[in-house]
């Protein structure tokens, strides 16, 4: 027999016919005539209580059934509940252990109730990620994943629906796109006897490309060439970057959706950001709505409220410039840890003070061209590029972006300029001497995204298996 999901047993209204449910037990209880098992199959953040007449079944059985963890399969009638907090419940007429759990030893297994109100306790978080193999069978985990989920099919949906099209970039590459030389390097060469060219330093030429290569740390260069043929387009894949940052809200291998839009300048730029960022929150108020509200009564009870804020209201737009000067006159009052000043990169201390001085998320753009990347487009005062850089509470900066410099001249200037070597970007170079023509995008961090959307304030915790500095367990 073919079993129903939780999900769908529990919006049912054809009730007293016979089902067959399949999943881990959460927790039980009973008592000498009746056992009542939680069962969860990551359907959804509810369990469907299982009721066990202690008669019919063997007390062992009833036991494994019973045990925190345990897959088991179960077969009955699906009636209306009798209890409060649930529609709908099984009364198990066969019951089959799928797979056994010690309780002694399961690792999540739960540690009681927390005494003042009564809320089941929620294992640290610091040490689920230790259980990373474990961790998608609790309610936490299974809420945020399903959010992942539904956020990458709102990211598809959202430029689908606009005519965009969908672009694989390549893994491996042989530029730095960021120009931040932060890169984990791809080889097959042999460490332990690597060949040397007449110079004395390694002779890449025998290695598996011929040249060096590594993982990529953005798929825009390649996506700029694509849009430069088919107008719009998106990539929406893993990136990678050797940055020795141990902080909440880095990882060594992150996705990233980058679009790409031929005649957009930077204000479409940025109305294309801001559109999407307010569609992809009111995706997730839209389908994700029992499982923000578990993260909201669990963790952080002004989620879905700072969640709906952000759908409500306009970005404020601001120039780097104007953000430096309230900054260096805040900074006078009451200083920062970090001076403000202009041509400095923003903090994070101050990228947090300007979303609380305005009360929500802000757009600064127009950054000085020496702390941006090569690609940016110059604009006419020398000093500026182009860029734009969306700060959100919580998370900080979400998206990068910019106009890109599309006048060879001015381009080729500054790939010299900052010693780049011209040979890993001829091709680059050479889409702006064939039909060039003005166009933007932007990257936004999937990850920061679900930050934000979860309130989780780890970003370890909205990743499955986060590759971070001296972790790439699992
Ligand atoms: O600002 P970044 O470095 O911009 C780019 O890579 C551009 N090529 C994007 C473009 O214009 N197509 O990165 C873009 C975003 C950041 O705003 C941040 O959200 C995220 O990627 N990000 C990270 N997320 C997690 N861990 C890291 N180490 C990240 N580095 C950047
Ligand atoms: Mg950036």
């Amino acid at each position: 027999m073919i079993h129903t999901k939780v999900t769908e047993l529990l919006q049912s209204a054809e009730l007293d016919r016979e089902v067959t449910v399949k999943g881990w037990v959460r927790s039980a209880r009973g008592n000498k005539y009746v056992q009542f098992i939680h069962v969860n199959d990551g359907s959804t953040i509810r369990n469907i209580q299982v009721v066990a007449d202690t008669n019919k079944f063997d007390e062992t059985l009833l036991k494994r059934a019973g045990a925190t963890g345990a897959c088991i399969s179960v077969t009955g009638l699906l009636v209306a509940s009798q209890g409060k907090g649930q529609s709908s419940e099984i009364q198990a007429a066969s019951i089959e252990i799928l797979g056994d759990c010690d309780a002694e030893t399961y690792p999540l297994q739960k540690r009681g109730q927390d005494s003042k109100d009564k809320k089941p306790v929620t294992l640290p978080l610091e040490f689920l990620r230790e259980k990373a193999h474990l961790r998608p069978r609790t309610n936490t985990f299974g809420a945020v994943l399903r959010i992942r989920h539904h956020m990458s099919f709102g990211i598809h949906r959202f430029f689908n629906d606009r005519g965009f099209f969908n672009l694989h970039t390549p893994i491996i590459t042989g530029s730095d796109a960021e120009g931040a030389g932060e890169m984990f390097r791809v080889t097959t060469l042999d460490l332990h006897n690597l060949p040397k060219n007449e110079a004395g330093g390694i002779n890449f030429e025998q290695d598996f490309f011929g040249k060096e290569t590594n993982l990529t740390v953005s798929g825009q260069l390649e996506g700029e060439l694509a849009a430069l043929g088919l107008g719009l387009i998106y990539t929406f894949g893993p990136t990678f970057r050797a940055e020795n940052s141990n902080t909440p809200r880095h990882l060594a291998e992150f996705w990233m959706i980058e679009p790409e839009m031929a005649f957009y300048d930077i204000n479409d730029n940025m109305n294309l950001a801001e559109e999407m960022l307010k569609y992809l929150v009111q995706y997730a108020l839209d389908h994700c709505a029992d499982d923000l509200q578990f993260l909201n009564d669990t963790y952080d009870d002004k989620l879905i409220a700072r969640l709906q804020s952000v759908v409500g209201k306009p970005f404020t737009r601001i120039t780097y410039t104007d953000a430096v000067d309230i900054l260096i006159a805040t900074h006078a009052q009451k200083p920062f840890e970090f001076e403000p000043g202009w041509g400095k990169d923003l903090q994070k201390e101050h990228e947090n003070y300007l979303v609380e001085h305005f009360g929500g998320p802000v757009i600064v753009i127009n950054y000085p061209k020496a702390i941006k990347a090569f690609y940016m487009k110059q604009n006419p005062d020398g000093n500026t590029v182009r860029a734009m850089d969306i700060l959100f509470p919580w998370i900080g900066e979400i998206i990068g972006g910019s106009q890109r410099e599309d006048n060879y001249e001015l381009l080729h200037a500054r790939v010299k300029e900052q010693g780049i070597p011209e040979e890993s970007l001829w091709w680059y170079l050479e889409t702006r001497q064939f039909g060039s023509c003005p166009h933007s995008g932007f990257g936004l961090g999937f990850e920061r995204l679900l930050l934000f959307v979860t309130g989780m304030t780890n970003i370890r915790d909205v990743i499955p298996f986060p590759r971070t500095p001296k972790n790439a367990e699992f």
